[in-house]
């Protein structure tokens, strides 16, 4: 792990061995608490480095400080943010092995997930980059509303909200913090970042790729520590102008009860649906709800967590993604296993619950139902009634149930109900019936004939009800972290001074 890291320039810097700083006005310092937390590998549970447990007064500092230096970056031009953006973006180029690397280690994810992880949130500066570069403003002329004339005209442009609290979750340490860094920093606020405590260690190196980037001391800061210590002080601050946030459900919940008047930016948690109808081509079905369910272990918001099969197809496509389940690789993540390690032993805990109710309310467990440390095998449950847990709650976990319907009424229904409204899928040749079922779909986004995901990064990203509150995507998150500002021109009446204005 030590020569991963010893291969990024300077790292040295912002750690002693494998105890690592936090980050504020360009320093690296170590927390006056006096304590850190250790990260474990969930896959052998190893010390992979340890990193600051901030205090209340550390926190109070780095929302301080980047208040402090909003001006210096608002007078930044949108072409030198962008021309930032994209070195930044060209570094994390350079250092993605290594931090793929440490990734891995920190989450469990398999080593090219990792890698590719860190090169997605390149190409998302760079795109961030471009689409800052076409943001405009517009005017507007009063005769467009009743009773107003020519001579009053509004001038719009948009400008920063001042400073943005980046909050992300374990799962993409790196990505999820750098898709708000982005489009926070191009808006033109500064930032201060609370990285996920079990992943924190990846998105640290944001202080040394955005130091060489360009980014001046004080606009871009990251602070370590337990979101349940000093999270509520961070969201609560008077300075914080803005909260990106993505995470569970229920840590969104308590964060939007205590954060005031401020807007708020939420990417929380899913169950996603799979609809498939009797003349869906159950080959490309199958690979899209394998390789949807298990990536990375089924620990993706937008995983499929749940297939709604019509009884005409439901014995065969169940039996093809059986078999499909069957043939992933287990174990190591630096072999790219498709199945690692969960998070911690909590969450294998919590994903046993769920079998073990679903097995005893009289599901029919296909395979899976094993576990060896944090590794849990893939599990398919058939037969799941809605009395179950499993066809509820986000397992976050390699377990899928199916749930066999009657009518595609009877789908929309069931999909309909979950609290969650993230994304949905429908598998069908018939396109038109697909946009009719879409139609009636409460969630964020349908995938037609596909699994679903948040990319392609530029799509608008949204969660309904309980997955989410806001659009993400690159230009929708930039509007997000940016508002409009509004001149009005009230001119004379039209051709009053034009009229005098003549030299005899
Ligand atoms: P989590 O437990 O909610 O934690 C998310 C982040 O919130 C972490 O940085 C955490 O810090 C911090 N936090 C915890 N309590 C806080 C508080 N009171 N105030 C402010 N911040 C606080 O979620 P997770 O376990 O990391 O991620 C898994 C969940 O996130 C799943 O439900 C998944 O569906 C959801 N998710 C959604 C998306 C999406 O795009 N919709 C993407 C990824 C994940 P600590 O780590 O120190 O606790
Ligand atoms: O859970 C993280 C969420 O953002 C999923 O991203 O691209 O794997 O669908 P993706």
């Amino acid at each position: 792990m030590i020569e991963e890291i010893e291969k990024i320039p300077n790292s040295n810097i912002m750690r002693d061995d494998l105890n690592f700083k936090y980050y504020v006005s360009g320093t690296w310092k170590k927390s006056s608490s006096g304590k850190m937390v250790s990260i474990l590998n969930p896959y052998n549970n190893e010390v992979v480095g340890k990193v600051q447990a901030c205090s209340i007064e550390e926190a109070n500092e780095v929302i301080t400080v980047a208040n402090e230096n909003r001006e210096c970056w608002e007078e930044i031009t949108q072409r030198e943010r962008a021309e930032v953006l994209m070195k930044a973006a060209s570094i994390m180029k350079e250092w993605a092995l290594s931090l793929g690397f440490i990734m891995m280690r920190e989450i469990g994810k398999p080593l090219k997930s990792a890698v590719s992880e860190i090169t997605r949130t390149a190409e998302y500066f760079e795109a961030t980059a471009e689409a800052g570069l076409q943001q405009e403003g517009e005017a507007i002329f009063g005769d467009s509303f009743k009773g107003f004339s020519r001579d009053k005209m509004s001038m719009t442009y948009r400008v920063p909200l001042g400073v943005i609290l980046c909050i992300g979750p374990f799962n993409y340490p790196f990505n999820l913090t750098g898709s708000k860094i982005a489009p926070a920093l191009m808006a033109g606020n500064t930032v201060v970042v609370k990285p996920p405590t079990q992943g924190a260690i990846t998105p640290l190196f944001f202080g040394l790729i955005l130091e060489k980037a360009g980014v001046p001391p004080g606009v871009f800061n990251i602070i370590t520590g337990r979101g349940a210590e000093i999270g509520d002080y961070l969201v609560q601050h008077p300075l914080v102008s803005m909260v990106s946030f993505t995470g569970s459900s229920e840590t969104g919940k308590h964060i939007a009860s205590v954060a005031g008047m401020k807007p708020l930016l939420f990417e929380l948690g899913g169950k996603d649906a799979a609809i498939v109808l009797d003349d869906a081509n159950l080959e490309l079905t199958a690979d899209a709800i394998v390789s949807g369910a298990f990536s990375y272990s089924g620990q993706r918001c937008t995983a499929v967590k749940r297939v709604i099969p019509m009884p005409g197809i439901a014995d065969k496509l169940i039996a093809l993604v059986k078999e499909k389940t069957l043939k992933l690789s287990i174990g190591d993540p630096e072999k790219n296993s498709t199945i690692g390690p969960l998070i911690n032993s909590k969450q294998c805990e919590y994903v046993q619950g769920l079998i073990n109710d679903a097995v005893g309310k009289g599901a029919t467990l296909l395979c899976g139902n094993k576990r060896e440390g944090n590794i849990m095998w893939p599990t398919l449950l058939d037969n799941v009634t809605t009395d179950m847990r499993i066809a509820w709650e986000e397992p976050f976990g390699p377990v899928l149930p199916f749930i066999r319907v009657k009518s595609a009424e009877e789908a929309i229904q069931i999909s309909n109900e979950s609290e969650y409204g993230l994304q949905g899928m429908i598998f069908t040749e018939n396109v038109d019936l697909a946009f009719n079922i879409a139609q009636e779909l409460e969630v964020g986004t349908i995938q037609i004939n596909g699994k679903s995901e948040r990319g392609p990064d530029h799509f608008p990203f949204l969660g309904t009800k309980s997955s989410g509150l806001g659009t993400q995507g690159i230009k929708y998150s930039i509007d997000a972290m940016s508002r409009p500002k509004v001149i009005v021109l009230n001119l004379s009446e039209r051709g009053k001074l034009v009229k005098q204005c003549k030299y005899d």
